[in-house]
Parts: structure tokens; C-alpha cells; sequence
């Protein structure tokens, strides 16, 4: 069996890391293993000089449909979503390089909000994003609650975290969700190379740019911290797991 998240360096840009989600038969939905092999290549990125930046790339059509729905049933079951996506998340939040994301096609729940963790995100014209997390019966996550509000203001992100509504890529482009639409043949070139600017730039003056324009790590954390006990309070949660029954049962 293939792996599903191919951890590799650019073969044209050796200091770009490159995750990229493969599991397309479940459209690419992350279980906790995908997500210890996505933290452990982005602590390997902060340890080595070498990795200057890293990219997210899904399939053809695919980013993310997010979380592995079978892992929240297990979890509402009463068996624990584990720490793996709490420690994603954080690794999110203290990567100390740029962050960029190709996203083309569905993404779906941390398929989107792990973009509002990106520097950069070109995705394709054809692509979808969207958080059905209240209709889950769950709650924003990845500090999504915090973070889109501010980049797309609050009848936006509401939309978006609390309505469920899907956003076109333009959408998410006018939104500043994203940064540029391109074709789908075009998104990784286009990812890869805007990683490959970034990795040639003076990398003291990089980070310290990057860290003013986020802004402190702490108050990320804490709103990750605060969502993630109302999501685990939620799981467990009957509606959560009749929404969760109903998704494997069609
Ligand atoms: N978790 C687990 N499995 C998932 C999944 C997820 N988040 N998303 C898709 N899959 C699986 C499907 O169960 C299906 O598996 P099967 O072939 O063994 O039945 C396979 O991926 C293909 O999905 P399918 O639904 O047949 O494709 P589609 O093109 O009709 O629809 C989606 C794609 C993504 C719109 C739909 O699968 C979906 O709504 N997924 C759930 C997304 C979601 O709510 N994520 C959690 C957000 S918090």
C-alpha cells in the first residue's frame, strides 16, 4: 500500500519540503497517522537548515475532505481522538518557515482551516472550501474561529465556519483565504514556486517578517486549546454521533 502523505524535497527546488496528502480513495481524509507523519516533517523542517520552506499538495481534484470521519465515530464511541491532531495543529502554529499550500479541488473542514495556517495558497478555479462543522454537530477548530474572522470578517467566517456554506475558489480569493486561482495543471508549479522564492530569501529576515505579520503564537494556541474542549465535549455529544453514523452508513 502506497503511503498516504508522501513527505519528499522538490527535485527542482532541493530546500522546499513537500507534504503531500495520498489517500485518494478516501479523498485524501487525514487519520492520525497522516497527521503524526505530517508533524514529524514539520519538525524535521524547523530542525534542518536546509528545508527553507514547505508545501501542501493534495491529488488530482483532492486536497482534503478533512478529519477521517470513522476516527471521530471511534472517538464519539468513547475510544479518544488521541493527541495526533492537537499536535498538527500546534506544529502548525510554531513551524518557523513559510507555510505554503496548492490546493485543488475539495477541501473540506481542516482541508480549509489548516490554509488559514498558510503563508501562501494558490488553488485551482475548480476548487471548494468548506467547514460543515455545526451540521457535524461540532465546532470551528484549528483557531479557524479566531483567525477568519479577522482575514475575512465576521458575516464571512460565520458563513464559512458556522453556516457551512461552501466557498468558491474566488470566493475564498475575495475572502483572503487564498492568495491567487490558478488552472489545475498550473496550482503545484505555481506553489512550488512561490516556496522556491521564499526559500531564497535571507532566512533571518524571513522568519522575523513572518512572525510580525502572524502575530504572537500564544493567543493561536489558546484559541486551539478553548475549541478543542468544546470539540471533544461535542463528539461525545449524541447529535455528533448520529451525524457520524449517518456519513459511514450511506
Ligand atoms: N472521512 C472518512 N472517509 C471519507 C471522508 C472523511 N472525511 N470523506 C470521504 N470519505 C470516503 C467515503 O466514505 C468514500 O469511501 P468508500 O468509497 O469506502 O465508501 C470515499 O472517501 C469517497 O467519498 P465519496 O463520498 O464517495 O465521494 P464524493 O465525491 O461523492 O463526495 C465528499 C466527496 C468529500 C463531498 C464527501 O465524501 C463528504 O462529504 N465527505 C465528508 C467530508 C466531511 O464532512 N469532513 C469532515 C469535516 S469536519
Amino acid at each position: 500500500m502506497s503511503d498516504p502523505v508522501i513527505i519528499e524535497r522538490s527535485a527542482d527546488h532541493p530546500a522546499v519540503q513537500l507534504i503531500r496528502f495520498n489517500r485518494p480513495e478516501k479523498k485524501n481524509a487525514f487519520t492520525r497517522a497522516m497527521y503524526r507523519s505530517m508533524v514529524e516533517a514539520l519538525d524535521a523542517a524547523n530542525a534542518d537548515a536546509d528545508i527553507r520552506a514547505t508545501v501542501f499538495l493534495g491529488t488530482d481534484g483532492c486536497f482534503s475532505a478533512g478529519n477521517d470521519i470513522g476516527d471521530f465515530l471511534a472517538a464519539a464511541m468513547g475510544g479518544g481522538m488521541g493527541q495526533e491532531l492537537i499536535d498538527f495543529l500546534y506544529a502548525l502554529v510554531n513551524a518557523e518557515k513559510p507555510l505554503v499550500s496548492g490546493v485543488d479541488g475539495l477541501a473540506i473542514g481542516i482541508g480549509t482551516t489548516l490554509n488559514l495556517h498558510c503563508d501562501l495558497t494558490i488553488a485551482s478555479g475548480r476548487s471548494q472550501f468548506r467547514t460543515p462543522f455545526v451540521d457535524l454537530a461540532l465546532v470551528p477548530e484549528a483557531a479557524s474561529s479566531l483567525i477568519a474572522p479577522r482575514i475575512m470578517g465576521h458575516q464571512r467566517a460565520f458563513a464559512m465556519l458556522a453556516a457551512g456554506e461552501a466557498f468558491s475558489a474566488e470566493d475564498a480569493r475575495q475572502a483572503g483565504l487564498i492568495w491567487k486561482v490558478a488552472a489545475p495543471a498550473e496550482v503545484e508549479s505555481q506553489a512550488l514556486a512561490a516556496a522556491a522564492k521564499l526559500a531564497a530569501k535571507p532566512p533571518e529576515a524571513l522568519k522575523i517578517a513572518r512572525d510580525l505579520i502572524r502575530g504572537p503564537r500564544e493567543e493561536i494556541i489558546a484559541r486551539i486549546d478553548e475549541e478543542a474542549r468544546h470539540f471533544a465535549a461535542r463528539l461525545k455529544s449524541g447529535e455528533a454521533r448520529a451525524a457520524f453514523e449517518a456519513f459511514m452508513r450511506r
